[in-house]
């Protein structure tokens, strides 16, 4: 039985339209998910949306629109970009299914049950833009709560207590034990900062009257569940969890962005699992953020790109490919227009389009496009160099794709379409082509070209999906090759007929506007 791979993103709230922080994120994780599932893994791959709470409901209610109605018209949009971007999730999970609602019940009643849930008062301070309550130390150093927090009111009610503190001493040691459950692991210390002092236990309910938005709590019906306890439990509630067990899917890796960390995935969610007896997630994957002029997009201030623009423009791919190189994964990265136009003319256009067009024309013009059969015994020192050269590109992206450093596998796997176009240019097939007597060193040529292209288009379809399927479309309808541990020079049928040579990335004659 091969290995299962689980993997979720952050569920996304509703309260606006996704923009790139969205996009990247899902990219990132579709990435992975491909990658995995090509490389023999059994996948699930999950992604979906947040949609209880006080964010929500007002989002809703600015426009007039009923809570649910409102949810569903938003669910659209964030679900047809994910569609229009490839990503190829294997479940959409939405908070205000019942199938997530049950699950979600179901836990509230088991911990109530099990003493670690009781009821008590709350009194403070209050962000309904960070659905967060806010203690003494979130005010900035002017004694004001810092800007990110809205407008902050104070508030005392009736509400319900998840035991946390007696579990923080566990997850301390859990942390110190596991530094490498939270990628990159430099934020472990973040975490283990926060854990520094006596956490409060966790008020994980909201009366009615203010929030109505939310899941009943099953043994009161005035209270609605607070919406982080209940999002994080998508990572379950999906899969399977009956009460005792979750379906073996679990544990899976969760990816998140670092504004997410801490307290709810790295606090909350760990401490919600060892109350269920249940397995923490096999790791954190923790992105960093996409900003704009260095501040963070984001929907509420509006300071976002909206990738449907770039896709529009310069296609699925072009924005794929661009997210994946530019971040290094758990760092920040600055957005800029003329950036993603450089990428887009130079790595895609200028390297990897023009290679395959090159190939695929000469194919055609010179061999009435049927890629030559050769022997081994034509080959040269330049061909076992170029062999040996793109094999170990393609070993490389393996390696960093294993190791979670995605910009640096494409990086890698570029140097392998650099050196095609570098075997190119020395082997130059056009001049070749100018003498009869070359026939047969202008037949290795091509055919090591076409080998190349299609040995590198089985890891460009992990980042590049669309691409690669055009590639080998048009290398002859070819389907990928397999993976290996040592991947093997392909080898073509015979007589395989190219198709027809279509630029992959046509030049965009635009002057971003900045
Ligand atoms: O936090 N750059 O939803 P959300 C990179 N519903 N990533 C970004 C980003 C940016 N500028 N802005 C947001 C929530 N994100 C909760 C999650 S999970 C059980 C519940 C990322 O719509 C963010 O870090 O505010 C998070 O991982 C995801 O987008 C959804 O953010
Ligand atoms: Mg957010």
């Amino acid at each position: 039985m091969s290995e299962k791979y689980y993997i979720t993103t952050a569920i996304d709230y509703v309260n606006g339209n996704p923009h790139l922080g969205h996009a990247y994120e899902k990219v990132l994780t579709d990435v992975l998910a491909r990658y995995h599932r090509r490389h023999g893994e059994q996948v699930f791959f999950l992604t979906g949306l947040d949609e209880h709470g006080i964010k929500v409901q007002q989002s809703a209610q600015k426009q007039g629109r009923d809570p649910q109605e409102f949810c569903d018209a938003m669910a659209a949009n964030f679900e047809n970009l994910y569609r229009k971007l490839n990503v190829s999730f294997d479940d959409f999970v939405r908070t205000t299914q019942p199938r997530h609602k049950i699950v979600v019940q179901r836990i509230l009643q088991k911990l109530h049950d099990a003493g670690e849930i009781y009821k008590g008062v709350y009194q403070g301070f209050y962000s309904p833009r960070q659905e967060q309550f806010l203690t003494e130390k979130d005010r900035g150093a002017d004694g004001k709560f810092p800007e990110i927090f809205g407008e902050v009111i104070e508030l005392k009610e009736d509400v319900y207590y998840f035991k946390l503190a007696k579990h923080q001493e566990w997850l301390v040691e859990h942390l110190k034990k596991n530094p490498d459950w939270i990628f990159p692991n430099f934020r472990t210390k973040e975490v283990l900062g926060a854990l520094e002092n006596p956490i409060p236990d966790l008020c994980i309910s909201r009366p009615k009257a203010r929030l109505s938005w939310g899941i009943p709590l099953p043994f009161d019906g005035e209270q609605v569940t607070y919406v982080w306890f209940d999002a994080l439990i998508n990572y379950i509630s999906v899969i399977g969890y009956d009460g005792a067990a979750v379906s073996d899917w679990w544990p899976g890796i969760n990816v998140i962005g670092k504004d997410i960390l801490v307290p709810a995935h790295a606090i909350y969610w760990p401490i919600m699992l060892k109350a269920l007896n249940l397995p923490l997630p096999k790791m954190l994957l923790v992105h960093g953020w996409w900003t704009q002029n260095k501040e963070k997009m984001s929907k509420s201030t509006g300071n976002s790109v909206d990738p449907l623009d770039l896709i529009n423009t310069y296609g699925v791919d072009a924005f794929r490919y661009f997210v994946m190189r530019e971040m290094a994964i758990g760092y920040d990265a600055d957005f800029s227009s003329e950036q993603f136009h450089l990428r887009y003319q130079s790595e895609l256009g200028n390297t990897l389009g023009n290679l395959v067009n090159r190939a695929v024309s000469m194919v055609a013009r010179y061999r009435d496009g049927v890629i030559p059969a050769i022997s081994e015994s034509a080959l040269t020192a330049s061909e076992q160099g170029l062999r040996n050269d793109v094999i170990s590109a393609v070993k490389s992206f393996c390696e960093n794709m294993d190791k979670i450093q995605v910009h640096i596998a494409l990086m890698e796997l570029w140097k392998g379409v650099i050196r095609v176009n570098q075997y190119a240019d020395e082997n130059a097939p056009w001049k070749l082509a100018k003498d009869p007597a070359n026939a047969d060193r202008l037949n290795v040529v091509l055919e090591e070209l076409a080998a190349a292209i299609y040995l590198l288009a089985g890891e460009i379809g992990c980042v590049l999906p669309e691409t690669a399927d055009k590639i080998l479309t048009q290398l002859g309808g070819l389907s990928p090759l397999a993976v290996s541990e040592n991947p093997q020079w392909p080898q073509f049928s015979a007589n395989t007929k190219v198709g027809k040579a279509e630029p992959l990335f046509p030049r965009i004659e635009i002057t971003p506007a900045e």
